[in-house]
């Protein structure tokens, strides 16, 4: 049986074999491999993106997909083993997986952290109880990383610029108003280490550095890719020949679950907002974003509206990925794409 929990998971192989069958489901979209079969997505956060690509996609393959949000349209949810449950979970993901093991043959599920415990947090215990419990394949919709979101971002880089191996791919830091999730960050990093590019972390101050999970994985990943890893907080030097530029916000970690520090910080990096002027210091580079985004406060709109931006090829491409992601998990291959 084989999850899609993490890009780490996958084989490099196996990555370049999905983002390949991407590109031929963007050109062929309707096939019939899932004839017959469902896929319960069980969103525990909101979503537009996400939730509208898998649900168009498993359609666009011949299946059906069933939608649940715990604790709105379906019974809340305890993730923790040996719980007592007197609080609002009314049952536990060991039943949960159990049924819908049954009556799917995929699940995938969207779970933020709770973004009051990092130490909790950064263990990713709601997915690894649901993939533990289940007995049909799981794919991550987003935790606290977004695998879904790399491969989307890898295609449309590769559509671009033809991939990022020894490319200078700049993550940004940018300011918004609500301390954010840390999975796309995390993800940009895991996935650009990993395809090889040159990866610049630009953020404020330490303060903003990434999980070290993540840190130390991505030295890894450039270690055996020929990339690097390094963290700056100089806004200039880190724009300047970028070929890409991939923006995001997030929390700062120290002081997490702590929302009003967090946000009292952040305030004084509004600065770091995407611009005309920034990417005028880059080698014509690629800008893009996972949206949703808030505009003039992450990126102006005279990047939003710029031809070299690519977000809406990003959020385009999550659907032929996701279906190619699907497909891995049920067992195709780049040769059963009907074209
Ligand atoms: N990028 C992304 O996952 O968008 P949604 O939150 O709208 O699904």
């Amino acid at each position: 049986m084989t999850n899609f929990l993490s890009t780490q998971d996958w084989s490099l192989e196996d990555l370049n074999e999905t983002l390949d069958m991407a590109a031929l489901l963007k050109n062929s979209p309707m096939q019939d491999h899932l004839n017959g079969k469902s896929v319960v997505l069980l969103f525990l956060n909101p979503s537009m993106r996400t939730r509208t690509s898998f649900e168009i996609g498993v359609q666009q393959l011949g299946g059906i997909a069933v939608v649940l949000q715990p604790g709105k349209d379906a019974w809340a949810l305890e993730f923790e083993p040996e719980s007592i449950m007197l609080g609002e979970a009314e049952e536990h993901i060991a039943e949960v997986a159990g049924v819908l093991s049954r009556y799917a043959d995929m699940i995938g599920i969207r779970a933020f952290p709770t973004f009051k415990d990092w130490e909790n947090d950064r263990l990713d215990k709601v997915i690894k109880s649901l993939a533990t419990y289940s007995n049909v394949p799981v794919v991550n919709m987003e935790t606290i990383i977004h695998p879904c979101q790399e491969m989307a971002l890898m295609l449309t880089l590769k559509e671009r610029i033809g991939g990022i191996a020894k490319k200078k791919f700049v993550l940004t830091w940018t300011y918004h108003p609500r301390p954010l999730n840390t999975a796309v960050a995390n993800s940009a990093l895991l996935i650009a280490s990993r395809f090889g590019a040159d990866v610049t972390l630009l953020c404020p101050t330490e303060d903003y550095i990434l999980d070290q999970q993540f840190m130390t994985v991505a030295q890894e990943n450039a270690k055996a890719s020929g990339g690097s890893v390094q963290v700056s907080h100089d806004i200039e030097a880190s724009y300047k020949d970028a070929d890409v530029v991939y923006a995001k916000s997030w929390g700062p970690l120290p002081l997490y679950g702590q929302a009003e520090k967090q946000i009292d910080l952040s305030a004084n990096y509004k600065h770091f907002i995407v611009n005309e002027e920034k990417m005028a210091l880059t080698n014509q580079a690629v800008f893009s974003h996972c949206l949703p985004l808030r505009r003039n406060v992450k990126a102006t709109d005279a990047v939003m509206d710029a031809p070299y931006c690519a977000a809406i090829d990003e959020a385009e491409n999550r659907l032929h990925v996701q279906k190619a992601i699907m497909l891995k998990m049920m067992g195709h291959n780049i040769k059963t794409i009907k074209q």
